[in-house]
């Protein structure tokens, strides 16, 4: 059973409090009016996270990954179990580590989401343990279409499935026992699943599953009730491999996950390498089985005990990662960004995900393994933390603010934009022009954001581009707002019946919340809100406006 609670009636203060008030203190999702909020300890949670490298879980390298939460402000981690070490013969598990991790964190007053390295990581069987891997009969890798070996494990291996789900289990199950306080808030069950180097497995049992009639569900996920008996290339065409592969990715790792839920309810996540949003193309241009954006009606009727749907998102290009935070973000999937670049430019992205309502957000490899590759490997690691250290610093004090406001449909962001998406690549965002303005419309008033620093500047000195411009904004009511931004500025004007009215502010103060209040430094007025409100610096700002 899906554990999202729907909520029905009319959205408000008191609405929210009520479901709180019913619900367990398991952490859990809510649902309302197509928003969605992660509960942990009866109050709307905003995942500030950070993931850490492949190998790092290990009690020898805990110790290079704590300090890195630190450094970053993180709220929660994520961090692997892998299947090798948690049984390493049949049936003994081994928790010392899952428990070094568990009490760690919570010695620290992290959260945590822990990611289930088993039967798929990244699209392959590495994770199984060894005494899986040589029986390859019985535990077998999918098939080409000429018979060769994929390196990726077959979804319709029954005695895989059932070790995984075994084993799953017991995890969920040492959770529940060794976890009252529910550090764990959330458990991801494998890792960007499905399939590299051939879009579905030709085994001859798969293949006689491809020849005959696709099952009931699938066709009504897809639409497509009226072609019962009839096959997967009858049915789904040019499309066949590839649902096909999808929707017995997605009915393995559902039974994976139902298992665990039945154990232990916490919400369950599975991440996607996601295809390209805007040019898709065909497979194998794309890792196929995984939560993409085309298949979520077959995965959503196969797995209905996972709760997110999720994207790994590593895209440079603005205008691409903004449509998966798009496609991702639906009544029926709570948006989470589970895997993303955490440093540079690329860290305001963060903002727009929170402007879509998301319930987390967490950077990958974020530790002090010195585990990291691509152009970001060269990194000195204060510069890799900087970017997502100013973010998380200015915004973690109000994260269970920005988690109601987000659930409460408040929230609106704007990032500054690439005006030139082909030339914008992960490694070389210095290079690219970018679109200056925005404008973002509120109940009775927009707001005109141009990004970068707002200062004089001296003679023959040009502006220089500043891609990581981005602000948050929060209706709080009628003419009353809350903003954090940086390297941004904001001009409001009154909309609708006033539109062209003179204005001004009642009150500009510049804080940060502590506690579920707005604590005040100053009140801002003069040339520092003449000119608009400038975020030259990180900062947050309450303001009321005012017609007259
Ligand atoms: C996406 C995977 O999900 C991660 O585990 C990691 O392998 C990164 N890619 C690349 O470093």
């Amino acid at each position: 059973m899906n554990r999202i609670v729907t909520l029905t009636a009319a959205l408000g203060a008191g609405v929210l409090s009520q479901a709180v008030a019913a619900a367990p203190a398991l952490p859990h999702l809510v649902r309302q009016d197509g928003r969605h909020a992660l509960i942990v300890d009866g109050e709307p949670f905003l995942i500030l996270g950070a993931q850490c490298n492949n190998s790092s879980a290990w009690p020898a390298t805990l110790p290079q990954v704590w300090p890195a939460m630190e450094a970053l402000n993180a709220n929660t981690l994520e961090i692997p179990i892998y299947w090798e070490q948690f049984e390493p013969e049949p049936e003994q598990y081994d928790t010392t580590v899952v428990d070094a991790i568990v009490t760690g964190a919570r010695d620290r007053g992290l959260r945590l989401v822990l990611l289930w390295f088993a039967t798929w990581k990244n699209g392959s069987n590495h994770y199984m343990p060894s005494w899986m891997k040589l029986q390859p009969a019985k535990y077998p890798n999918m098939l080409g279409p000429d018979g060769q070996e994929i390196d990726s494990p077959s979804p319709h291996a029954a005695a895989t499935l059932q070790a995984d789900t075994r084993a799953f289990s017991a995890f969920m199950r040492h959770l529940r026992e060794v976890d009252p306080q529910h550090t764990v808030i959330m458990v991801q069950v494998q890792n960007e699943p499905g399939s590299w180097g051939a879009v579905r497995d030709h085994s001859p049992a798969a293949q006689a599953l491809f020849e005959s009639a696709v099952p009931d569900e699938a066709l009504a996920a897809m639409d497509r009730a009226e072609q019962a008996g009839r096959n997967w290339m009858e049915v789904f065409g040019r499309d066949a491999d590839e649902f096909f592969q999808v929707w017995h990715v997605a009915r393995y790792i559902g039974q994976v996950a139902a298992a665990g839920k039945a154990v232990y309810p916490l919400p369950l996540v599975v991440n996607a390498s996601i295809r390209d949003p805007i040019d898709p193309g065909w497979p194998p241009r794309y890792q196929v089985g995984g939560p993409n954006d085309n298949v979520f009606e077959l995965w959503k009727a196969a797995a209905p005990d996972v709760d997110v749907l999720a994207p790994d998102i590593y895209l440079g290009d603005s205008a691409k990662y903004l449509e998966v935070l798009e496609l991702y973000s639906r009544p029926d999937n709570p948006l989470f960004v589970p895997e993303t670049i955490g440093f540079g430019a690329f860290t305001r992205f963060l903002f727009e995900a929170l402007g879509h309502g998301a319930i987390g957000y967490a950077p990958f490899g974020m530790d002090d393994t010195r585990g990291r590759s691509g152009p970001w490997g060269t990194l000195t690691t204060e510069a890799f933390y900087a970017d997502t250290a100013l973010n998380y610093r200015l915004l973690r004090p109000m994260a269970r603010e920005i988690a109601r406001w987000g659930f409460e449909n408040r929230l609106q962001a704007a990032v500054q934009m690439s005006a030139d998406p082909e030339a914008e690549r992960g490694d070389s965002v210095d290079r690219v022009n970018y679109v200056t303005d925005q404008t973002l419309h509120f109940s009775d008033w927009d707001a005109d954001v141009p990004f970068g620093t707002f200062r004089r500047l001296a003679r023959g000195e040009t502006q220089p581009e500043s891609p990581d411009g981005r602000v948050l904004i929060a209706e709080l009511g009628p003419d009353e707002f809350v903003l954090a931004g940086y390297h941004s500025r904001v001009m409001f004007r009154p909309t609708g019946a006033r539109a062209g009215r003179p204005w001004q502010y009642l009150r500009v103060e510049e804080g940060r919340f502590e506690d579920g209040t707005f604590e005040r430094t100053r009140i801002l007025n003069g040339d520092q809100t003449d000119w608009g409100l400038s975020f030259n610096t990180p900062n947050v700002l309450r303001v009321r406006l005012y017609t007259r």
